[in-house]
């Protein structure tokens, strides 16, 4: 599908990375039944893919956070807008998220998961962009380190539009004021 950018990282190689990431999981739950928790709207087609190439005994349940602010300018307070419908406690669970960017959202969503008393909590993020970080966090498994650029596509989006590019493309219009 044309895209309104450039071309960041393709469909094959998003493909490629799922599929060793899938991998990756797989070999370090064996013999467990994980929950991903994938945060929409965001993380929904990596959610997607990504429980596919996990042949283990899984669940899937979703939450949402809104950050105030619009998505280019986020103001950095984030709150949870739609819980999980399943309990976590003493589940292995693996939070799913599209991208980390200064890592507020996570912070707040390690938190927030933390207090359930899951058995253990790691972190999944499609993407990172390592040189916007304001809070420490520890990403577990990562697909891709990127360069400070608004991406969008593979569930990414700008206004709500673009998620459905099949690959991630650089918008090229910065990030405003
Ligand atoms: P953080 O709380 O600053 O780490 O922001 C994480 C959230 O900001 C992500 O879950 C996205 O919703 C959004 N975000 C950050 N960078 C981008 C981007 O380049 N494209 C689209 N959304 C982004
Ligand atoms: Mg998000």
């Amino acid at each position: 599908m044309e895209g309104p950018g450039r071309i960041l990282i393709s469909h094959d190689e998003i493909t490629a990375r799922v599929a060793e990431l899938g991998e990756a999981i797989r070999r370090d739950y064996a013999g467990r039944a994980p929950v991903l928790v994938g945060v929409l709207k965001g993380a929904v087609i990596f959610a997607a893919d990504l429980i596919r190439a996990i042949p283990l005994p899984i669940s899937l349940d979703f939450m949402s956070v809104s950050s105030y602010g619009s998505s280019t300018r986020p103001s950095g307070v984030v709150r949870l807008s739609s819980d999980l419908s399943l309990s976590i406690e003493g589940r292995d669970v693996i939070i799913v998220e599209d991208i980390i960017d200064s890592g507020r959202t996570i912070s707040y969503l390690r938190r927030n998961l933390a207090t359930r008393h899951p058995r253990s909590l790691a972190l999944c993020a499609l993407l990172d962009k390592v040189a916007r970080r304001e809070v420490e966090v520890t990403v577990d498994y990562i697909g891709f380190v990127i360069p400070d650029e608004f991406v969008v596509g593979y569930g990414l989006d700008d206004d709500g539009l673009h998620r459905n590019l099949r690959h991630i493309a650089v918008l090229e219009r910065g990030r405003g004021p």
